[in-house]
Formats: structure tokens, C-alpha cells, sequence
């Protein structure tokens, strides 16, 4: 009999026990998921993006379901660093699977010195940046929209940790690989894509939009062919390990960002009906390497066929 498919994966220098991880801000901090979900069973778990201070959010209705995904508007809650080092990291010490802050700032300055905060911490194996964020500096403009800013603040980080440096890449806009190539100059080990579409949905008969702040970010199966075409793009272009993220549900569904390109996934809405996906999914793509004859996750990873085959 041949052995069981090996399901661990290095992406760069990060090296994880299976390919699939949770999405940042779909499953808190990881342990309040603990008694819901196998925690020990996930290649990894990314947190749920901390900032320097605490901070509180954006007023309710702050989640809008829509046809085929979820628009969001939290505003970036959270407990803040200090906290979650004091509190939550302790606990989340004895996982197989990775744990990855996710971080995120208003100021370009924000982001190295939260890295500088995680650096000396052995439990935190990768930081993971969401540039998706407005720059207060500069009118507000996101960060990961503006390759030559994001190619400092990505400097500015490595400059800060010697761990692995994952940036998080937004889909909106033209040509994400202008920012992944971006994020390379600037020192990043890994791109992870897609965050969240921008969306907007307007109830018809209250005339308000259904998010209290108006637009909000689109998640769920209804951008997966998005994210799949963003990861496609980056991961041909760039040169870099990318973590496919976007409408993930089923092991068809990790089988297909494989093939464009990712060497790992992470798993965020699904997680919101079934806390249990994304260990589902760790199974399950085990079975389908088997299926296959397949020794490795990694002969999959990029293996999309051209129609044009000799
Ligand atoms: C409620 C909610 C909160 C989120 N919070 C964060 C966050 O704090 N930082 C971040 O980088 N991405 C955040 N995201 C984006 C997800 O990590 C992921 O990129 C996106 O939802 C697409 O994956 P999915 O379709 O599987 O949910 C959030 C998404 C949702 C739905």
C-alpha cells in the first residue's frame, strides 16, 4: 500500500503541518474557536488583525448578508496588541499549526513597530500585513494601493522581525501585481489574496444602505472567481509563495486555487455557518490526494492546464 499523502507545505521560509488555514477576522483569536473546532487538526490560524491601541469598531449593522456572500463593515475591532500578547498568545502556545498575527495600521510607522512588539514572541510564527487600510498620512488612500508606499512599508517591517512577512494583497485594483511585485522589492517572503471587494447593497424599502457605514467588503463564494484570477495573476507574475483566500467552501474549491497557483489557503465565511470547514477541508484534501495518485500538495500547486496543451 502507498503511503498517505503528505499534506505539509513550505511556503518560503514558513513551513506548515497542511496547506489550510483560517482567514483573518472569521475566527477571533483562535481560542474562543476552541471548543467548536479542532484547533490542533489546521495547518495554521490567522488572527484577527491588531492594532497598537484596542479599538472599538464601527456602529451596527456592521454585517449585511447578500446573495452568495456577506458584506462587512466591523471596522478592524479588536483587543490590540499588548493585550492579545498578554492574554490570547499564552494559550495558543501548544498548536502543530502555525499561528499568524495579522497586523495592521493607520500610519506607515504603525506597522514595524507592532512587528518590533511580536519579534521576540516564539509562539507567533509569521506576521501577516493588511494594507488594507487608509493611510491618515496621505488622505486616506489605502496603503496596498500605492506601490511605492507599500514598498517602504514592507521594508520598514522587515527591517523590524526576522519572522516570515506575509502581505495581504487587495483585489481592488487594476493590476494587483504591480503591489505584489511591490511587497517582493520590500523584503515579503509570502502574498496572501485576496481581502475583501469593496461592495455597497441598499435595502429598498428602509432606503438605508444595509451597512451603517455605507460600503463594506464583500466576502463568500461570490468573489471566489475573483480571488482565483487575482492569485493566478500574482502568483505567475511575482515569484513569490501566494496564500490563496476567497469563497473557499470545499476541497474542490482548494483544489482550484492549488492549480492557479497557491501553496496553501486560508478558509474565512465558510466558517461562519460550519466553525469546523476549514479541519473538514484538511481531511478532505488528504482523500483527494489519494484519489489522485497524488504524493504531495505541492504537485498540484500551479498545475492549471493551458487548452492550448501539445
Ligand atoms: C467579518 C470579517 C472580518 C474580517 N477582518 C479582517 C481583518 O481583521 N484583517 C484582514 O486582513 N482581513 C479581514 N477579513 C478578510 C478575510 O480575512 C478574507 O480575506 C476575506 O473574507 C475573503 O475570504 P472569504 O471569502 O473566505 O471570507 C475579514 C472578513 C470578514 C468577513
Amino acid at each position: 500500500m502507498s503511503p498517505p499523502p503528505a499534506l505539509a507545505v513550505r511556503l518560503g521560509p514558513l513551513e506548515l503541518p497542511n496547506p489550510i488555514l483560517t482567514a483573518s477576522g472569521t475566527f477571533g483569536y483562535g481560542l474562543e474557536f476552541a471548543h467548536l473546532a479542532r484547533l490542533e487538526r489546521l495547518g495554521g490560524l490567522v488572527t484577527k488583525g491588531l492594532s497598537r491601541e484596542p479599538l472599538a469598531g464601527n456602529p451596527p449593522p456592521r454585517i449585511a448578508e447578500t446573495r452568495g456572500g456577506v458584506l462587512n463593515s466591523i471596522g478592524l475591532q479588536n483587543i490590540g496588541i499588548e493585550s492579545f500578547l498578554a492574554d490570547v498568545l499564552p494559550g495558543l502556545t501548544d498548536l502543530p499549526g502555525k499561528v499568524i498575527v495579522n497586523l495592521f495600521g493607520y500610519e506607515l510607522d504603525d506597522y514595524p513597530r507592532l512587528a518590533e512588539r511580536v519579534e521576540p514572541c516564539a509562539g507567533v510564527a509569521a506576521v501577516e500585513l493588511n494594507v488594507s487600510c487608509p493611510n491618515v498620512k496621505r488622505g486616506g488612500i489605502e496603503f496596498g494601493h500605492d506601490p511605492e508606499v507599500l514598498e517602504r512599508l514592507v521594508a520598514a517591517v522587515r527591517g523590524a522581525t526576522s519572522k516570515p512577512v506575509i502581505v495581504k494583497l487587495s483585489p481592488n485594483v487594476a493590476r494587483p501585481w504591480e503591489l505584489g511585485e511591490a511587497a517582493k522589492a520590500g523584503g515579503a517572503d509570502i502574498l496572501s489574496a485576496i481581502n475583501t471587494l469593496l461592495g455597497m447593497s441598499i435595502d429598498p424599502w428602509t432606503r438605508r444602505p444595509r451597512l451603517h457605514t455605507g460600503r463594506g467588503g464583500l466576502s463568500g463564494p461570490a468573489i471566489r472567481p475573483v480571488a482565483v484570477r487575482v492569485v493566478y495573476d500574482v502568483a505567475r507574475r511575482v515569484g513569490l509563495p501566494v496564500i490563496g483566500i476567497g469563497g473557499i467552501e470545499t476541497v474542490d474549491d482548494v483544489v482550484e486555487f492549488l492549480l492557479a497557483g497557491a501553496s496553501a489557503v486560508q478558509v474565512g465565511t465558510a466558517l461562519f455557518r460550519d466553525p469546523r470547514t476549514a479541519e473538514r477541508l484538511v481531511d478532505g484534501l488528504a482523500e483527494r490526494l489519494a484519489a489522485l495518485g497524488l504524493e504531495r500538495v505541492g504537485d498540484l500547486v500551479g498545475a492549471v492546464r493551458p487548452w492550448e496543451e501539445a
